[in-house]
């Protein structure tokens, strides 16, 4: 069988880019961390002591998983002979016994870190720098997002059972809104809005048309302190795997769908961070309206990944589909910028 093109780059996209990871909220403390499964490795980033690190979750000496959580607070000690890591120094246990050996080269096996506003991304071997991959505008947007962000209010992940591509094409694209998310994101009653690009990365602004709905969200507007949001819903992504999306500015929902080893599997994750409240007394009254915004992306991601598990992975190439709808633009701009990479592979 021919080799999906999916499987031909995204080895080249994994390496070459720089990718969103978490806002700087869920690393503030020593020894917080969280982990990523991307193909067949992980990632984690840790805070030691005050410095981010990311690295690939394996102990350096006969490779044991540090971590099996998707996120917490723990330290890096491994649990078959000892190893631990904390102030960027691997310790040894029983280090007199390594003998013959350079055991003062034993290090973390760690990747890039790079923070944009208080967003971290990671890189393995990028391409370029994380801002000339965003270019000036997203990274721009990133700095007053990440500022606004309060803390990470919900953490939804498990394998969306379909090739990445599927999974991202599909929510790339509003087309699909009014049948597969009827009682959801099609209440909102968004409107067909504005696509905005950016080398690879785009942006979709969208307005609520419903006015009830919109004139319910903009009285929520006293009780949060956000630097001019877009009024409606944005849905920002940043080329290859991952997409930042918020309706008014209240929250944001930050998603990724990594690549798995297998092209009818890919690694899913979605966490909520609503944004700061203008006085700390609204965090009760804006509490029920996070676990509601929770609770209905959670919905959303389960109505759209019930939908792309019947495509199968070879449903996916880097060329255009044979017919595109309007509402497409973006998934064109995906493939195009995919089949650059199938090219140069
Ligand atoms: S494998 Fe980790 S200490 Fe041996
Ligand atoms: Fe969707």
């Amino acid at each position: 069988m021919a080799v999906l093109d999916s499987v031909k780059i995204a080895d080249d996209l994994v390496r070459s880019y720089w990718h969103p990871i978490a806002h700087m909220s869920e690393l503030a403390n020593d020894r917080d961390f969280v982990l990523f499964e991307i193909q067949d490795f992980e990632v984690v980033v840790i805070n030691d002591k005050g410095n981010l690190v990311a690295f690939d979750n394996l102990c350096p000496h006969r490779g044991a998983r540090f971590f099996t959580e998707d996120y917490g607070n723990q330290m890096v000690k491994c649990l078959y002979h000892g190893w631990s890591y904390t102030r960027g120094k691997v310790n040894v246990a029983g280090i007199k016994t390594f003998q013959g050996c350079d055991i003062a080269s034993a290090r973390l096996n760690e990747f890039k870190l790079e923070v944009i506003g208080e967003l971290v991304f990671f890189a393995i071997k990028p391409h370029t720098t994380l801002n000339e991959q965003l270019g000036p505008v997203i990274s721009d947007l990133l700095v007053r997002i990440g500022g606004d962000i309060d803390s990470r209010a919900d953490f939804n992940r498990y394998p969306f059972e379909c090739d990445w591509t599927i999974a991202l094409e599909n929510a790339l694209e509003p087309y699909h809104i009014p049948l597969i998310h009827t009682n959801t994101l099609a209440t909102l009653n968004l409107g067909v809005g504005q696509n905005e690009f950016y080398g690879e990365n785009s942006i979709w602004y969208s307005p609520v048309e419903d006015e009830k709905v919109a004139k319910r969200l903009r009285s929520l507007n006293r009780f949060y302190s956000v630097t001019e949001p877009y009024q409606g819903y944005m849905s920002i992504f940043i080329f290859p795997f991952s997409m930042i999306s918020s309706t008014y500015g209240y929250s944001y929902s930050m998603q990724s769908f990594f690549p798995s080893s297998d092209s009818q599997s890919s690694f899913f994750t979605s966490r909520l961070y609503p944004v700061k409240n203008s006085e700390p007394k609204y965090k009760e009254i804006t509490s029920s309206f996070v676990t509601s915004s929770a609770q209905i992306n959670r919905q959303v991601f389960d109505e759209d990944h019930q939908i792309c598990k019947r495509i199968p992975a070879k449903s996916w190439s880097t060329s255009a589909p044979k017919f595109t709808s309007t509402l497409e633009q973006k998934l064109l701009h995906f493939r195009r910028s995919c089949a650059e990479w199938n090219k140069s592979s």
